[in-house]
């Protein structure tokens, strides 16, 4: 029993309402198809992370024509708040999705900036999830802009942080690259703030998305689904999983973390995941901790109040099964 609520009784909307914010990134791209496949999704949002932002955005388009999703992309920011911008072409190559041989982008960009579609979108919408999979610039910069915006939601589902780092010993990469923004958003929640939303903010963070990992049986299985998206996802996923192997000690892992679509499926299946709902703030200054989800685990009765659900455990090969599922749906 977590928060009054036992994980069986947490229960999905049917084909929620979502805004995604991303940085395609191969696992971007995997939470868009699963996105298309199992919510509405009123918009996509890019932003500067795994590649700078004329790139994330040109990735965006191509896997929006890939899969024919009828959704605007709104272009985002192209730096974080005050850091300065850094990217993950260690992981996801230069193009932000190398290993695939992947067609020009066929259809336009929405005029409307992000900031502004996300604002206007929540005003007119009450009760959409915000799906974060990148650096959290976008969001921040909407919540400074429009605090009402957050007490609109029905919550925000973030990839991002956890109790150890990626690319720092404790910080996770979405939230390194921009901790002030990333502060913004998990403050949001805190219950203790008068006027803050009951809406929930959800974590998928390498504790949990580690447990998601791409195997080269995983990968096969989904370049046997034939048609044009799973070949070119399997070749993304080659890449993916090599970057990943390549800088893991031997054994570590068996390929790539597939981080992203657990944001996507905490919201949609949330039963296949463990929670603990916890107090959870953003390392800004930190020498050696900038970027670091400081995740309150004492058994003090001092202990903040939680302000987010922090996923602990997925069941990884259902998971799986529904990342497959919403790929054939579009092969
Ligand atoms: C996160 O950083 C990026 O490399 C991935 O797309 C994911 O969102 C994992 O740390
Ligand atoms: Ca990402």
């Amino acid at each position: 029993m977590l928060g009054g609520m036992t994980n069986s009784e947490l229960v999905a909307p049917s084909r929620p309402r979502v805004i995604l914010d991303c940085d395609p990134g191969h696992d971007d791209a995997v939470a868009l198809v699963v996105a298309a496949h199992f919510c509405d999704v009123q918009g996509v949002t890019t932003v500067a992370g795994n590649a700078p932002l004329e790139q994330t955005t040109h990735n965006a388009l191509v896997i929006r024509d890939l899969i024919g999703l009828d959704a605007p992309i709104h272009r985002g920011s192209d730096r974080p708040l005050v850091a300065a911008p850094r990217h993950a072409s260690s992981i996801h190559g230069k193009s932000g999705l190398d290993g695939a041989d992947l067609p020009a982008p066929t259809t336009e960009l929405d005029g409307v900036d992000a900031i502004e579609f996300i604002v206007e979108t929540c005003r007119a919408d009450e009760g959409l999830w915000l799906i974060p999979t990148g650096p959290l610039t976008n969001i921040g910069r909407a919540f400074k802009m429009a605090p009402d915006v957050a007490n609109r939601l029905a919550g925000v589902s973030l990839m991002g942080g956890g109790s150890f780092g990626n690319f720092s010993a404790s910080a996770e990469f979405n939230i390194w690259a921009d901790p002030d923004a990333a502060a913004i958003v998990f403050d949001a929640f805190d219950p203790s703030t008068p006027g803050n939303p009951d809406g929930r903010l959800v974590m998928a963070g390498l504790d949990v998305t580690h447990q998601f990992q791409l195997t080269p049986s995983r990968i096969e299985r989904t370049r046997k689904l034939g048609g044009t998206l799973a070949p070119a996802l399997a070749g993304l996923f080659e890449f993916f999983s090599a970057a990943y192997i390549e800088r893991h000690h031997p054994g570590a892992m068996q390929g790539a973390a597939l981080h992203d679509p657990l944001a996507v499926l905490a919201v949609t299946h949330p039963e296949l995941f463990e929670r603990e709902h916890r107090h959870v703030v953003v390392e800004t200054r930190g020498e050696h901790t900038a970027g670091m989800t400081v995740i309150d685990e004492r058994l003090l009765r001092e202990r903040s109040a939680p302000n987010c659900e922090v996923l602990t455990a997925v069941d990884d090969a259902a998971a799986f099964a529904l990342v497959v599922e919403a790929v054939a749906a579009f092969t």
